[in-house]
């Protein structure tokens, strides 16, 4: 073992501490939801939730219009409650993930019918809240009550891997990172200061300096305390058991053009995208596509579109058929047509998803 693997003393924890919080004060991010140790003020657990959930799979730079655009049209957690869920969805789309949309509408209500509209203060209170993880549960506890919670995010994850040269592989070693992380949190160990100033400084030293590729160790603080910097081997934590390939669906989309209308159908409340606007078609399965003609919202002269539309979801690969067809203004009032009709230039209204966005550019090209 050399001397930097294995815990940090005492001391060494401490200085990391003292180390980071400085550097996080100098160059640790501007961003609109974050209050700054200079801004004197305490930040809004609404608004820090909001961005926490928003954030989760999805760039600082995505998400910010979004947050605004929440904050402005519901400015607390209780305006949020009342709003329609179809409201809340439409807003979110483009975000992706929509579970978490229909997660964050159902913990507003809670927080507001039960525990009179302002969030709970402890990390295992908020844990018990709808949408709300381990990782969100310890980021709004830190960040806006103090608790010395141990946060721990993907950034995190590699900065820690790196620092403790961590050789059992994520994601089954995330156990044991989480403990060598709060040798650096424990309050039985430490005496904290600022814990929710010191998540955010270690996610910034992750997003800004301790890169996935090309970690910038010549300008990290934390250089000197690195077991992999120390081997030269920064970038290749964490290690990784390998991913199993994600596997491929398919599925054939129907695009039918009225006029300036396009037939949408809402796809079901639970499952994949549930509750959103998308096109009629097959299910999206593995295996040899079908024709998929029997799930036609019309029999018709159907054109096959020259771009297939791919779409990458967690757990799955999409590949769609797109058709296209126009129908005579007589189908507008055809009650036998499942669906319902959208005006193509209001088509923002209907918050389609980003796999739908994507079928109707492929039927309009
Ligand atoms: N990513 C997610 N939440 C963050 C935060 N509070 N600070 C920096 N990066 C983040």
């Amino acid at each position: 073992m050399d001397k930097h693997s294995g815990i940090k003393t005492v001391k060494e924890s401490r200085d990391m501490r003292a180390a980071l919080l400085g550097w996080y004060d100098a160059a640790g991010r501007q961003l609109p939801w974050r209050i700054r140790p200079e801004d004197d003020a305490r930040a809004d657990p609404y608004a820090v939730w909001l961005s926490e959930i928003m954030l989760q799979q999805t760039t600082v730079a995505h998400a910010t219009p979004y947050w605004k655009k929440f904050l402005a049209r519901f400015p607390t957690v209780s305006d949020l409650a009342r709003a329609q869920r179809d409201e809340v969805l439409a807003m979110w789309a483009g975000l992706g993930y929509y579970a978490r949309a229909r997660n964050l509408h159902k913990c507003a209500a809670v927080v507001t019918d039960e525990h009179g509209g302002a969030f709970p203060r402890t990390e295992a209170a908020l844990l018990r809240l709808p949408g709300i993880g381990p990782y969100t549960a310890a980021t709004i506890a830190a960040i806006c009550f103090d608790e010395p919670t141990n946060i721990v995010d993907g950034n995190i994850e590699r900065v820690i891997s790196r620092i403790f040269a961590l050789q059992s592989p994520l994601p089954k070693a995330r156990s044991e990172l989480r403990r060598l992380a709060s040798t650096l949190t424990d309050p039985a160990r430490l005496n904290i200061t600022r814990p929710g100033d010191y998540g955010q400084a270690l996610m910034d030293l992750g997003a800004t300096v301790c890169h996935p590729r090309r970690p910038n160790c010549a300008n990290c603080v934390w250089e000197s305390h690195c077991a992999a910097h120390a081997r030269g081997q920064a970038a290749e934590y964490p290690k990784k058991t390998p991913k199993k390939k994600i596997p491929l669906r398919r599925g054939v989309v129907f695009v039918l053009f009225c006029g300036t209308d396009v037939l949408l159908s809402r796809r079901p409340d639970k499952g994949l995208l549930g509750g959103m606007m998308g096109f009629p078609g097959t299910p999206w399965s593995q295996g040899q596509p079908e024709t998929g003609m029997d799930t036609a919202p019309l029999a018709r002269n159907w054109e096959l579109c020259e771009d297939e539309v791919k779409h990458v979801f967690t757990h799955f690969e999409l590949r769609l058929t797109v058709y296209r067809a126009h129908a005579p203004q007589a189908a507008r009032r055809d009650t036998s047509i499942d669906g319902e009709w959208a005006d193509l230039r209001q088509i923002k209204q209907y918050a389609l998803p980003t796999v739908f966005s994507k079928v109707l550019r492929a039927a309009q090209k």
